[in-house]
């Protein structure tokens, strides 16, 4: 069985989601599925019984930061799951691996797991220096923070190149980075290291992806959005 993240962004309205939700119910094994919807509709996903995370969290505590989420009012609304350092965060709220390990700690103080996204871009990739980057973003966004505390987090690699265009790494190439993360908790945590896949997972892509056992699970963006190609991967992550 692998994990299944549906990483919406903000791809639905109020409607759809309705509508996603109305179907989302007919799952009825769903132990293994996790959403993380716009944060607007956390509490309409919550009643369905599934397992809920948020996308973002902010950098700083409860207080007079407006527009912002703090870890403490996520977990006061029952969110046990928080995405952090993704890719279009990094890029359109600049923010950086410094704010990236502010944002853990915040979640791990709150008891939140939180599910830390990496990645090289095209041009790391081309140059063949993938597995530094994705180690030293690893690094710096857990500086300081105990193997006791970073059990529960896990990793999801997304070459950036990889989101949301259609193209993914092929499976020895993605089986690489996994070992690699994998091996990088082991060392140095003493831990097996969760670490998921994401990046154009789709319906048609899923089987072929299931074949890397290393993968413990996917964070899909569009496709977890479209709900009869959802429901169908996760009927092929049982
Ligand atoms: P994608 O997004 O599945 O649309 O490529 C994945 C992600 O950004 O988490």
């Amino acid at each position: 069985m692998k994990l299944v993240i549906g990483n919406q962004k903000s791809y639905l309205d109020s409607k759809s989601v309705c509508e996603f939700i109305d179907k989302l119910t007919s799952i009825k094994n769903h132990n293994n599925v996790l959403i993380c919807p716009s944060s607007i509709y956390i509490d309409r996903f919550h009643k369905t019984g599934f397992l809920i995370g948020c996308q973002n969290v902010s950098k700083y505590a409860s207080g007079a930061n407006t527009g912002e989420l703090s870890s403490e009012q996520l977990k006061s609304i029952g969110v046990s799951f928080c995405l952090v350092g993704h890719s279009e965060i990094r890029k359109n709220a600049n923010e950086t691996i410094e704010d990236t390990n502010i944002k853990i700690q915040n979640l791990i103080g709150d008891k939140i797991v939180p599910i830390l996204c990496v990645g090289e871009s095209l041009e790391e990739r081309e140059k063949g220096i993938y597995e530094e980057v994705v180690i030293d973003e690893i690094k710096g966004a857990l500086k300081n923070i105990p193997s006791l505390a970073i059990e529960k987090l896990m990793i999801a690699y997304e070459p950036i190149w990889s989101i949301g265009t259609g193209v993914i790494p092929n499976n020895s190439e993605i089986e690489e980075m996994v070992t690699i993360i994998k091996n990088y908790f082991q060392d140095n945590y003493g831990l097996p290291g969760i670490v998921l896949y994401g990046g154009s997972v789709n319906a048609s892509n899923i089987d072929e992806l299931n074949k890397v056992s290393q993968i413990d699970g996917y964070l899909i963006g569009g496709a977890s959005t479209k709900i009869d190609e959802f429901i169908n991967i996760i009927n092929k992550c049982q």
